[in-house]
């Protein structure tokens, strides 16, 4: 695609003339945007200057940081790591509101990078966000505010720092081509979206330290299944979500549980979507593991919405 490679030749040279010195922090989460957009910087300006850092908020899948680490390692990037969960996971035990806790979270992150930026003393920092986080945060003329993305606008004002958004013009599709023209390494590649905030966005009414626990057996156990029968690559995302409540009986014992919603959806851009159904025999699988396996869930449920007028996350 032209339009992608012009635009990397474009970006590399607008980052090089902007560039004026000075160390340059990003954040990085083992998703494809910010490596990306962290693997751009370092072609336009020497890896020496650029200081990525994986902050820990708690909030990612089982598994998830142990495989940043090592496929970021395969595309050269070698992130500081920081371990904040526990303050991340206090600060939102008990919260009901989604938007407060995507405003908890951005405002804990922006700290905790600011920490690294004051310490090593940096000039610029690097942004992931992409086109559709663009849209979706700001208020147009056609739209209100949908959601706010943490990773836009989410740098507060007493922020004092250079911003670089390598990313800024390009959709998603767009961003795994360009991906694939700087040889990104194909595990960040078939990667899903996963949004900035991570499963705090997935819990649905009061966030509840059990609930994420919950949730990410839960995760694991729908993406286990769907890599097994091969159905996870072809997929734009699963998105495992967790919400009250449900009577079950376990044995002869009434309990009252949660309930796991699987909403899996096709898309080229996040932008709209189609729900994708398994077969049965999958949807039975992931059905009876999670509700077999994972303790206080009563019910799980599959979502057959499109968006619009379904947001792909819940909240
Ligand atoms: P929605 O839920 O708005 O999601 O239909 C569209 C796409 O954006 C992702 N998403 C986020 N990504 N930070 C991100 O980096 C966020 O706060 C955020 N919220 C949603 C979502 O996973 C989907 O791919």
């Amino acid at each position: 695609n032209e339009r992608v490679s012009n635009y990397y030749a474009y970006e590399l040279n607008n980052i090089k003339s902007l560039y004026k010195g000075g160390r340059v922090v990003s954040a990085v989460s083992g998703g494809i945007d910010s490596t990306v957009a962290t693997y751009i910087v370092m072609k336009a300006i020497g890896s020496n200057n650029v200081i990525p850092v994986l902050i820990d908020h708690g909030l990612f899948r089982i598994n998830e940081v142990e495989e940043s680490k090592i496929n970021l390692e395969k595309a050269g990037i070698n992130p500081i790591y920081i371990d904040a969960s526990e303050e991340f996971l206090n600060k939102l035990e008990g919260i009901t509101s989604c938007e407060e806790r995507r405003k908890i979270i951005g405002e804990l992150f922006a700290k905790k990078l600011n920490e690294v930026i004051t310490k090593e003393n940096a000039s610029y920092l690097i942004q992931g966000t992409i086109y559709p986080d663009v849209i979706e945060s700001g208020k147009t003329k056609y739209s209100q505010k949908i959601k706010s993305h943490h990773n836009v606008g989410g740098i507060p004002k007493w922020f004092n720092i250079d911003i670089i958004e390598p990313l800024r013009g390009l959709y998603k599709d767009e961003i795994r081509e360009l991906a694939k023209i700087i040889g990104i390494p194909k595990e960040i590649l078939n990667r899903h979206p996963f949004p900035g905030p991570g499963l705090a966005v997935r819990i649905i009414g009061k966030f509840t330290n059990e609930k994420l626990n919950l949730l990410k057996k839960a995760d694991k156990i729908v993406n286990d299944v769907l890599k097994a029968k091969g159905i996870y690559n072809n997929l734009w995302q699963s998105v495992v979500t967790i919400s009250e409540s449900w009577v079950g009986v376990k044995g002869d014992e009434r309990e009252e549980g949660y309930i796991i919603n699987v909403r899996l959806v096709n898309s080229d851009d996040g932008m709209t979507a189609d729900y994708y159904l398994p077969p049965n025999n999958v949807i039975d699988e992931i059905s009876n593991r999670i509700t077999n396996e994972v303790k206080k869930i009563t019910a799980v449920s599959f979502i057959t919405s499109t968006k619009p007028p379904t947001t792909i996350e819940p909240c």
